[in-house]
């Protein structure tokens, strides 16, 4: 059975050993409720690295009061048995309390992005991924970090974070994992009735049907994303939060002629926020 750790320090003392024996620490930080999303994460940790731990918190800080904290999806015993099967060595689950006292008032912020696109309807959030994540960075050590690039924006500000506070660490992003029929794997899609998991495809469909367009040459960011919010309108379950059109390297809007552009959204299917992105290129 797959170690699981609780303690901070003996967090710590663990990593100290690992690296003091010459061994490198690949980290994959997640709330948990893993996937295959997650499991690739693992699977590219574990052959980077010596000793691949994971870790699972649900991070109060990242949720707002009226959004899912307390309904988050938690299946601890199921998580390790993946984790421990896609080659995960050590568990690390702290406590609420123990990440978070209650005289906590230490907060890291990337501003100006952190509060555009997901920012605009999530105000707090990215300050809560950016102050978890530095703390699980100091408290892990790792060598390398492993994000997914569903959450794009999440990706572009802790690389920002880490870069900007010269932390000791590489972060590698890797690409997103799609269900048979292109939705992007989240541990959110459970909360989708059959019929709003129908639903659900619209949001590839219009990322594609924009890369197709791009490719065609509809270079305008404002046409593209006509294109798109139309196709996502006429799915009756779902709602638009944002439709956005970003230059990858800066996460400023998009320019007409861009390339490539990375297009990003968010939709409301039902009360579940969904997100997904994806490259527009020309070349590819
Ligand atoms: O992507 C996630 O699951 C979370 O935002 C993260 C990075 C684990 C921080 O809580």
């Amino acid at each position: 059975m797959i170690e699981v750790i609780t303690d901070l320090e003996a967090m710590r003392d663990v990593s100290k050993r690992v690296r003091d024996a010459g061994q490198t620490i690949g980290f994959v930080p997640t709330m948990g409720y893993l996937h295959s999303g997650h499991q690739s994460l693992i699977l590219q940790a574990a052959a980077e690295n010596d000793f691949p731990v994971l870790s699972i918190f649900v991070n109060p800080t990242q949720f707002a009061p009226d959004e899912d904290y307390e309904t988050y999806p938690r299946d601890l015993a199921r998580d390790s048995a993946l984790a421990e099967a896609a080659g995960c060595r050590l568990i690390f689950a702290p406590p609420p309390q123990a990440i978070y006292p209650l005289d906590y008032s230490t907060y890291i912020e990337v501003t100006g992005v952190s509060a555009l696109y997901c920012g605009k309807s999530r105000p707090t959030h990215f300050r809560g991924v950016t102050t978890i994540v530095a703390k699980l960075l100091n408290i892990v050590s790792p060598d390398r970090a492993y994000f997914g690039q569903k959450d794009a924006q999440q990706a572009f500000i802790i690389q920002k974070m880490v870069r900007e506070l010269n932390m000791d660490v590489q972060i590698v992003v890797l690409p997103i994992v799609r269900e048979a029929d292109g939705l992007a794997m989240s541990s959110r899609n459970t909360y989708l009735s059959p019929e709003q998991r129908k639903a659900a495809r619209v949001l590839h469909r219009a990322l594609l049907q924009g890369r197709e367009l791009f490719r065609g040459g509809l270079v305008k960011p404002d046409e593209l994303k006509r294109a798109m919010v139309e196709l996502i309108q006429a799915e009756p379950l779902a709602r638009i939060d944002y439709v956005e059109l970003v230059e990858p390297e800066t996460f400023t809007p998009a320019r007409s002629g861009t390339d490539p552009m990375l297009a990003l959204l968010a939709v409301y299917v039902g009360q579940t926020r969904l997100i997904d992105n994806l490259l527009f290129s020309i070349g590819e």
